[in-house]
């Protein structure tokens, strides 16, 4: 099997050095304050363990036997808003049916506790983390949704808005309302010659419907610093008593039952003159700060990063000198994956795939073809060059197959791409072959559930539903193109589709078939790193896995037949994981769009 260059192997222990990480951690962030926050930190954490229910130490237990839980492939996770999918907590739990025939064994509801009222960035601008959005239901209905996916093997991910607040969070309005231990849980910059100092070096993440990173606030008498939204304030992570806060808020949602959090925003925690703010050494220090404290208090709980970032950015936020997150969005391949369909060419993809292996044992990808935002292609650039990465933006803005729709860039970046991925791979695009549309979509999802990591399904996905234009007739969303790919789920076509019925219904049993078939990677010892091979032919993007038994997946990036003049190296007797069917001997041929699971018959 090829050899793979890891990242330093953070060490795995899960609570004896903990209290140690934390305390090296706080050292480093908050020399001044190390010790007495540390005191605080203590209680906060006995305090947690108190409270943390049986069933919930029983799951702590149960992972922590078996460390290398989070390798296992097949993790399926669901992403989705909670309103458009089932209009509330009640609603969703009543769907639990559903998405366990689609074979999911993870939630991951958008953003759902309160957020500020009106326009909230789809919830990402929180107001309260200790309270579920009122319109979505309770804090009582989430703990209801918790057990449920409990009992049936489930688990829930939990979006905590880590790096801001809502204008209208309690401790935002004490800062306007001039508390100055409140104040300082945010960023305020007094000149407008300090604002543009800062300017200089940051990249505006919406320069269109946001331009800059703050924004003038009377009540605080000067600029608050906003990346996102002017209502979304960042927090002060250099303040100790941010950190003690937002560890308090984990530990909280935990013990309701929430077996990990995506982290949303994670570049952002640390600002440093001279620099874009994102990605700095503190925080990846913070995170692994947070890692430290859930060992001790709730130790099963996975931190997922959202980081779309370049994959150098990305990797350590699994942790440098200790563990940090055991998840992140694999943003990079997702990417390339797109580029590398547009092309026919698997270059890109094994490019990235390669870089992506250095991920450290204890960590898994989150791999997935679309999600709830834009596709950013300028987090590619280390990987693949400005010319390629316009011509994928401009292929996905409607031309060949796709569509898909542009989004704002700042200046001198390539747009991103909004759509959901029906659209991108032409399904409904008239004079579009319907038949390679479907292909494409199945080859995406076949090969992300073949890499190692979790397979992760954006709602809709598993119908194929399509963009939603009538986000344009709704004035509070009609500016943000990214509404374009975020449709209320159709449960006429998902009901028929679980049912097998129609070209929905083909969707369906496709991805559930991949989510099986990952997990019987895991019966079939298959396992290890994901790495690309050359089979001579560009237009097949193939790779194996580094660790157990043979395995290839081969998948046809063209609208062509391919016929393979070579013999697949490894796997002797070849056997299609997914159909259960022999491979015949010889030159193999893929169809179309065709994907493979190759494995040895046993
Ligand atoms: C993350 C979310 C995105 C949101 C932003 C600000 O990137 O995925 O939807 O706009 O954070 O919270």
């Amino acid at each position: 099997m090829p050899a793979v260059t890891t990242q330093p192997q953070p060490t795995e222990d899960v609570s004896g050095d903990a209290y140690h990480r934390l305390a090296d951690r706080f050292g480093i962030l908050y020399p001044l304050q190390a010790k007495p926050l540390m005191e605080s930190v203590k209680r906060v954490i006995e305090a947690a363990q108190v409270k943390r229910p049986e069933r919930l130490r029983a799951l702590d237990r149960l992972r922590a036997a078996s460390p290398d839980w989070k390798a296992r492939s097949g993790e399926s996770v669901y992403t989705f808003y909670v309103d458009r999918m089932a209009g509330d907590l009640s609603g969703l739990i009543e769907r639990l049916d559903y998405l366990q025939a689609l074979g999911v064994r993870w939630l991951h509801p958008l953003p759902l506790l309160k957020a500020r009222e009106g326009d909230s960035d789809g919830g990402f601008a929180v107001q309260d983390y200790r309270e579920v959005e009122p319109s979505l239901g309770t804090m009582a209905d989430l703990e209801r949704l918790a057990q449920e996916l409990h009992s049936r093997d489930m688990g829930l991910l939990l979006d905590v808005v880590c790096n801001h607040t809502a204008r209208e969070h309690e401790w935002a309005r004490r800062a306007r309302e001039g508390d100055p231990r409140y104040r300082a849980y945010y960023h305020v910059v007094e000149s407008a010659e300090a604002v543009a100092a800062w300017e200089e070096t940051l990249i505006d993440v919406f320069p269109d419907t946001a331009p800059g990173s703050f924004t003038h606030d009377p009540d605080m008498g000067g600029w608050v610093w906003t990346t996102f939204y002017p209502f979304q304030w960042d927090l002060n992570y250099a303040n100790p008593d941010v950190f003690l806060e937002m560890l308090e808020v984990l530990l909280f949602l935990a013990n309701q039952g929430v077996q990990g959090f995506r982290l949303d925003s994670a570049p952002f925690l640390w600002k440093r003159e001279g620099t874009s703010c994102r990605n700095q050494p503190e925080t990846y220090q913070i995170i692994e700060a947070f890692r430290a404290a859930l060992d001790l208090a709730a130790p099963s709980v996975v931190l997922l990063a959202e980081a779309i970032e370049s994959l150098d950015d990305v990797l350590p936020f699994f942790g440098r000198e200790a563990p940090a997150c055991g998840l992140a969005y694999n943003n990079g391949v997702m990417t390339a994956l797109w580029g590398a369909l547009a092309d026919q060419d698997a270059e890109p993809v094994n490019r990235v795939l390669t870089a992506a292996a250095a991920r450290p044992d204890h960590a898994a990808w989150l791999n997935y073809v679309r999600c709830h935002d834009d596709l950013i292609w300028n987090a590619l650039s280390a990987y693949a060059g400005f010319a390629d990465l316009e011509r994928w933006s401009t292929f996905y803005d409607g031309a060949g197959f796709s569509n898909g729709r542009r989004f704002q860039t700042a200046p001198g970046g390539v747009p991103s791409t909004n759509g959901m991925a029906s659209a991108l791979v032409g399904v409904g695009k008239p004079g579009v072959d319907q038949d390679l549309a479907l292909a494409r979509l199945r080859l995406l999802y076949g090969v992300i559930h073949a890499l190692d990591g979790w397979p992760l399904i954006y709602m809709g996905d598993e119908i194929g539903l399509g963009n939603d234009e009538t986000y344009r007739l709704d004035p509070e969303r009609a500016a943000e193109g990214r509404w374009l790919h975020r449709p209320a789920m159709d449960w006429a076509r998902a009901s028929e589709a679980a049912r097998g019925q129609g070209s929905a219904g083909a969707i369906f049993r496709s991805l559930r078939r991949f989510g099986e078939a990952a997990r019987e990677l895991n019966e079939l010892g298959v396992t290890g790193r994901t790495v690309p091979l050359d089979v001579g032919d560009r237009r097949l993007l193939a790779f194996t896995r580094t660790a157990g038994q043979p395995f290839v997946c081969l998948a046809n990036l063209s609208p062509e037949t391919v016929a393979l003049n070579e013999p697949i190296d490894g796997v002797e007797t070849p056997w299609d994981v997914l159909t259960h069917q022999a491979v015949t001997a010889g030159p193999l041929t893929l169809q179309p769009y065709q994907i493979l699971w190759l494995a040895e018959r046993s």
